[in-house]
């Protein structure tokens, strides 16, 4: 998806109401310029097509040694610790025309960012902002037993994490509109992606402990998932169509419990590796009428309103192409 010039954005004013140019210094496009809060694995994927398209893509990291792997692709790198360093270390913050924030609450504090900087607001209140996206979880649903839940299906956290992923989705909406800006908030299934899926779990599963490798009913409960390309077809999107920001479930077509498709991804790599079965054995899908627990996600707002159409649509076709891309010197 090419994103143009033509975003729908909203006029870029200084806070003193002065009209901001679209072009800046050096000729730099300041209505393409996104800051990434936290450059984890959906932020790195997602600034891979911004950077080809032109745009100044800025973004945080924790270690020395991840900044200079970003700085080496083409992303202006800094180190920030939310809960260590401060956000005006943050010199391309303030000119950011859109923001992703994706990183996660943490335990004890809620979400980092709007409960330790607040600063935030005065940062992002310089009138170039146009675009603002927060990365949820479907965690805040909780356990439905099984049933198929939309975004207007009442949220019902469990777990200190997901009570506090909650907050802080209520958080940046609110966060947003104090900025004249309606915040996406991507409720997010699990992520899986090449490097990061079933198939690399079962490659490192030797060097597991043992009590990692025993399984939990809740492997048979249905859970949400969506493979980081479609994640970033969302995102990319949404920054095309900035005024319909609102909540999106982000997850794929094909809620299915975790021994479902470990069951799967072991029967690949044993089809083409018939020697390692034996060390995949453990994974079986077993009882599968277990199944009661959990919730089916739809995804029928994403499809509708952001004319996402998923690349992969199931695990299974996910899996598949991640498989596929392994060398045969595996
Ligand atoms: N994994 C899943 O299946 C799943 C499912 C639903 C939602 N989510 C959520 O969706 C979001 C994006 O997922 P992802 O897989 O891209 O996440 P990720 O790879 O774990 O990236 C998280 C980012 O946040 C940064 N970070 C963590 N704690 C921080 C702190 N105290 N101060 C500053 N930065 C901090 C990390 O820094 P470093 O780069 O230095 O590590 C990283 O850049 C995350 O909030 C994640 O929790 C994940």
């Amino acid at each position: 998806m090419q994103l143009g010039l033509g975003l729908g954005h909203r006029v870029a004013a200084t806070p003193s109401g002065g009209a901001l140019e679209a072009e800046g210094p050096n000729g730099m496009d300041r209505r393409r310029r996104i800051f990434l809060l936290g450059t984890g694995f959906v932020a790195r994927h997602v600034s891979i097509p911004l950077l080809q398209q032109g745009w100044h893509v800025s973004g945080t990291c924790t270690t020395s040694l991840k900044k200079n792997q970003l700085r080496t692709v083409g992303i202006d790198a800094h180190l920030f610790d939310a809960n260590r360093h401060k956000l005006t270390e943050l010199e391309t913050l303030r000119d950011a025309s859109h923001v992703l924030v994706s990183i996660p609450p943490a335990y004890g504090i809620g979400d980092p960012l709007l409960n330790l900087h607040h600063d935030l607001h005065p940062l992002l209140n310089y009138g170039n902002l146009q675009w603002l996206c927060y990365l949820s979880s479907t965690s805040v649903y909780g356990d439905c037993g099984g049933t198929w839940v939309d975004e207007d299906y009442p949220v019902n956290p469990r777990t200190e994490s997901a009570k506090s992923r909650y907050e802080a989705e209520k958080g940046w909406t609110n966060f947003g509109l104090s900025l004249g800006l309606s915040t996406f908030i991507f409720r997010l299934g699990g992520i899986y992606g090449p490097g990061r899926s079933a198939l690399d779990t079962l490659m490192r599963r030797k060097d597991l402990s043992e009590n990692q490798k025993r399984r939990d009913s809740r492997d048979f409960y249905y859970t949400a998932r969506v493979h980081v390309a479609d994640i970033c077809q969302t995102i990319l999107s949404s920054i095309a169509n900035p005024y319909l920001g609102k909540i999106y479930n982000v997850v794929d077509d094909d809620p299915a419990p975790r021994a479902e498709v470990f069951a799967f991804a072991r029967d690949l790599i044993s089809r083409r590796y018939p020697e390692m079965v034996s060390d995949f054995n453990h994974v079986s899908l077993g009882d599968v009428q277990a199944i009661i627990g959990e919730k089916c996600v739809s995804n029928t707002r994403m499809k509708e309103e952001l004319g996402v159409q998923l690349i992969y649509p199931s695990y299974k076709s996910g899996l598949q192409s991640i498989f596929d891309s392994w060398s045969s010197s595996l």
